[in-house]
């Protein structure tokens, strides 16, 4: 059996890369809602109905566990797919508690970078007003880099004035953390590198992710039945086109590159 991997576009593969890393013996499902991408900047109940779209079709494949790689679509619909499908759903959210817990001494701040519909959720609301006790949270809308992911666009000479443009406001000398909060954002962690001082860290959710998911599929006994392969769809349509099936390789090593 398969595990599904879900989201708006191209930003789950980040969350994708890691789970072939920790869990190389299964086969995936990737699942990028082409048609639609952008999310982010999207009415809730238009993206919410994409979302039911795709689980419905995740479910129609037998999966044994969904993952939403969307920080987007997991504040917007994950408890109410919880509630209609059996099978285990692994949602995400803003890395924002790890995030807390290691500025807590340092008096430093974080600032989290997501789309506007995942910050503008109750979901991140309740998130930030349980563990940012010490008002040591900011957050920032960065819908251009969602863009830029699915354009392909990865040129640092495009990128680093964009990224300087938009935390120009901000004295970064304050922050020890930045949270990447939407699945397209760890693509360019080596851009921000170049531009943040090496004393602020760079943290997203999908380690903790994959973990939970690893916890969740030895739970239920039924993990290691596959050997890493994937399928890719693109809104529910079959990917086999060679140029697309080579761009997503291109990615993931893209993926690896930055990693290493
Ligand atoms: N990758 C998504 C996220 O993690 C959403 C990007 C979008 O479609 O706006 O939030």
């Amino acid at each position: 059996m398969t595990i599904g991997f879900f989201d708006s576009g191209i930003g789950g593969l980040t969350v994708l890369y890691e789970a072939l890393k920790v869990l190389p013996y299964e086969n995936y499902i990737y699942y990028a809602d082409t048609l639609n991408v952008p999310y982010g900047t999207k009415q809730k109940n238009e993206v919410k109905k994409y979302i039911f779209d795709a689980a419905a079709f995740m479910a129609s494949q037998g999966v044994k566990a969904m993952v939403i790689a969307c920080n987007t679509a997991t504040s917007v619909a994950i408890k109410d797919l919880r509630r209609k499908y059996d099978f285990p759903i692994i949602g995400m959210e803003p890395a924002v508690k790890p995030a807390v817990e290691r500025n807590g001494n340092s008096h430093k701040r974080v600032l989290v970078l997501a789309t506007q519909l995942t910050l503008k959720e109750e979901k991140f609301k309740n998130l930030v007003s349980k563990v940012d006790n010490e008002h040591i949270v900011d957050f920032l809308p960065f819908p251009e880099l969602v863009e830029f992911a699915e354009k392909l666009e990865f040129h640092e000479q495009v990128l680093l004035p964009c990224l300087k443009d938009k935390l120009a406001a901000l004295d970064m000398s304050l922050y020890g953390t930045i949270v990447l909060g939407c699945t397209h954002f760890p693509f360019f962690k080596d851009v921000f590198r170049q531009l943040l001082s090496e004393n602020i860290e760079i943290i997203d959710g999908s380690v903790g992710t994959v973990k939970h998911l690893k916890r969740i599929l030895g739970e239920r006994h039924c993990s290691k039945d596959g050997n890493g392969e994937i399928v890719f769809y693109h809104s529910g349509r079959r990917v086999e086109d060679k140029e697309c099936l080579d761009k997503y390789s291109r990615l993931l090593k893209r993926l690896n590159d930055i990693d290493e």
